[in-house]
């Protein structure tokens, strides 16, 4: 197996600039990708991100559109266009990773119409339509993984939306891996468990975090980067013959 097993091809991951986007990004550019490096808000996360990647000896440039409003996806690929340009690249992309997203800690009694349509429209529209409007780019050959969650898999009332909203997604890339087979381009689902990132504020409190990895045969929270070792497997030219799964990459939660 080569230890560049993405060189030579263009990858955007949508969130690249923190968390478990942080660590794909950092990833598939040291194992050869040209990334685009996405983020929404936080300007200097993503710079940093990119400036990492630079310092690692890879090649990566951010990305900035705010997902889950009108118009998102096209603002989304207008600018990619723009910047890959801006590299002196070749136009189009091998892998898209749709890792963007946000949670809502809320049981359905707390669930407000607009809570519910903001996390779709950021969790599942935004996706849907950055596929759409992104199928001519993507080259044949290539890769789309989605980020679900774990909690897809079991009952998981305390966020009842954020888990209908990722379910969602997994039906998503089931539906698109066979209407995108006849390019061999492959498209898979991987599923976080418990993972350290500002996601979710509650991981600072000590018992909870003690909960959380009590979940992992493991014993422990996942980490950014084992997310992220599992993104590059599902999106690397090793796994052509893997298309339509949904891949737990959750320490052994609740198995
Ligand atoms: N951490 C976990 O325990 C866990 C478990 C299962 C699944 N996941 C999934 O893994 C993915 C990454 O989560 P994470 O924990 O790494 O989250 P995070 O640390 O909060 O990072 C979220 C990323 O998404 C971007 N983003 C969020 N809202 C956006 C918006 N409206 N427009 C554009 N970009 C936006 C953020 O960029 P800006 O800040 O610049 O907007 C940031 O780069 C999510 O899909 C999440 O549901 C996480």
């Amino acid at each position: 197996m080569t230890t560049t097993p993405h060189e030579g091809r263009t990858a955007l991951v949508t969130g690249g600039s923190r968390g478990i986007g942080r660590a794909i990004s950092r990833r598939l550019a040291a194992e050869g990708a040209l990334v685009a490096v996405h983020y929404g808000h936080d300007h200097d996360a993503a710079e940093r991100t990119v400036k990492e990647i630079i310092a690692d000896g890879g090649r990566a440039f951010a990305v900035h559109a705010e997902l889950g409003v009108p118009g998102d996806a096209d603002a989304l690929w207008a600018e990619f266009d723009r910047q890959l340009a801006a590299q002196d690249a070749e136009s189009g992309l091998d892998v898209l990773v749709n890792n963007a997203g946000i949670t809502l800690p809320r049981t359905i009694a707390n669930v407000t119409e607009q809570d519910y349509d903001r996390l779709f429209a950021i969790n599942t529209r935004a996706p849907f339509f950055i596929v759409q409007r992104g199928l001519e780019r993507i080259r044949d050959g290539g890769a789309i993984v989605n980020v679900s969650s774990v909690t897809t898999r079991f009952a998981y009332p305390a966020i009842i939306a954020y888990t209908m909203s990722k379910g969602a997604l997994d039906t998503f890339t089931l539906a698109l891996a066979k209407e995108l087979g006849p390019r061999g381009i492959t498209v898979n689902a991987v599923a976080p468990g418990f993972t350290e990132t500002e996601i979710n504020p509650t991981l600072r409190n000590p018992e909870i975090r003690r909960n959380y990895s009590a979940e992992s045969v493991f014993d422990r929270l996942g980490q950014p980067e084992d997310i992220a070792a599992v993104v590059s497997f599902a999106a690397g030219r090793d796994a052509g013959w893997t298309t339509g799964q949904w891949i737990d990459a959750s320490g052994g939660v609740r198995i």
